[in-house]
């Protein structure tokens, strides 16, 4: 039972987001239906400019989601068949998944239990003559470990690929995130931080023939501008006219809405230091996340998940399996406890708690409280 005059609190709220720009977004989608430019064209190539700007990358290509962004760059880099491609075991499965549509092998490696994201010296001892790519994901927001993935990388002569879908505008040493590989891709589904009206994407380079080839790809192998000269086969993956729009309008309120999300994060855990049932995200001094989930580790995440649903509060498990330990990778026969320990272990502890830069601070207090509550913490 919902508690008594208890206001639902979801955890990602599109809705309050909306108000508080419906002039602007409907006004920008009316522009796009008066100038009917629907796929490509004006809204697209604006977008683009704004947000390779916002990154502080040379190139932007607009595509269809992020998994497209994934699977066109790797397609883009060469990536095929024979190829090893190093992925984290605790993300969204799109990451993995492109790798395996090119025909190439996923190789997973376990994530760091303080960070989330790929253990380096793991990462390390699964490079072979075969490894082409290492796509590191800066998971919840929260940067991998940029320098030492870098290094790494360059001693082996392997490429990064950086999976930026849940960290925009987040920083490495002052540096946006998905600027620092050869490519960063993004996702602009609804709930990221940067959400579109339906599914959309893009790709980041600074690397000018790496962008022509993404784009090509994107738009069935044309060469710019000419309908029907197609250089090769590619496929049909084009951010549209209305929601390059719609982002355009976002774009602008996102610097401040990562600040608010940030405060918010903050707030969390100073509210929640506490409580020794709880371990909140750790924070790095060259690291600056864009927290798209505020995750934390929690004793008795399952009831405490419980305890906060009755109370109306919606919180989430990102993810409740991790990805070895999927059917879809049953075939790889890496699925025992101890071959991914960490990632093992964050399945049943992790819990994802509301965050917005609409939460108001009487309902991140009624969460902290709500809590505490259930640990019976005064
Ligand atoms: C880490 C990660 N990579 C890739 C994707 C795929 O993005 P999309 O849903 O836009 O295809 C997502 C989206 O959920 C994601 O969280």
């Amino acid at each position: 039972m919902t508690g008594q005059n208890n206001i639902h609190i979801p955890l990602v709220d599109l809705g309050a987001q909306y108000r508080s720009i419906k002039n602007e977004i409907d006004a920008a989608i009316a522009n796009v239906i008066a100038r009917s430019a629907y796929v490509g064209g004006t809204f697209v190539e604006q977008f683009e400019r704004e947000f390779a700007a916002a990154v502080g990358a040379k190139h932007c290509i607009g595509v269809g989601n992020g998994t497209d962004a994934l699977l066109i760059t790797l397609k883009a880099l060469g990536v095929g068949a024979g190829d090893e491609v190093i992925v984290p075991a605790n993300t969204f499965i799109a990451t993995a998944e492109v790798v395996s549509a090119l025909g190439a092998h996923v190789v997973f490696v376990d994530v760091r239990e303080d960070d989330f994201c790929l253990d380096v010296d793991l990462v390390r001892k699964k490079i072979t003559k075969k490894t082409k790519v290492i796509i590191p994901v800066h998971l919840y927001g929260m940067p991998a470990s940029m320098d030492q993935l870098l290094a790494l990388a360059r001693e082996h002569g392997i490429l990064i690929l950086e999976d930026t879908a849940q960290a925009h505008l987040a920083t490495y040493n002052k540096r946006t995130v998905g600027t620092l590989g050869v490519a960063g891709t993004f996702s602009f589904y609804p709930g990221k931080n940067l959400g579109a009206y339906g599914d959309a994407g893009a790709i980041v380079t600074n690397d000018g023939e790496l962008a022509t080839k993404c784009r090509m790809f994107a738009n069935h192998g044309r060469a710019k501008d000419e309908k029907y000269d197609h250089q090769i086969e590619g496929c049909n993956s084009r951010l549209d006219g209305l929601q390059a729009a719609v982002l355009s309008v976002k774009l602008k309120h996102l610097p401040e809405w990562t600040k608010k999300r940030r405060a918010v994060a903050k707030k969390y855990t100073e509210l929640l230091r506490d409580v020794p049932e709880l371990v909140p995200p750790k924070t790095f001094a060259e690291r600056e996340s864009a927290y798209h989930l505020y995750v934390v580790r929690a004793k008795e995440r399952d009831a405490l998940r419980m305890h906060l649903k009755e109370e109306g509060i919606e919180a989430g498990v990102h993810y409740p399996i991790g990805l070895p330990y999927l059917n879809a990778y049953r075939h790889l026969e890496l699925n025992k406890p101890d071959d991914f320990p960490v990632t093992y272990r964050l399945q049943s502890e992790i819990l994802s708690l509301p965050i917005y830069a609409e939460l108001s601070d009487p309902d991140l207090l009624r969460i902290t409280d709500t809590i505490k509550n259930f640990y019976r913490v005064s």
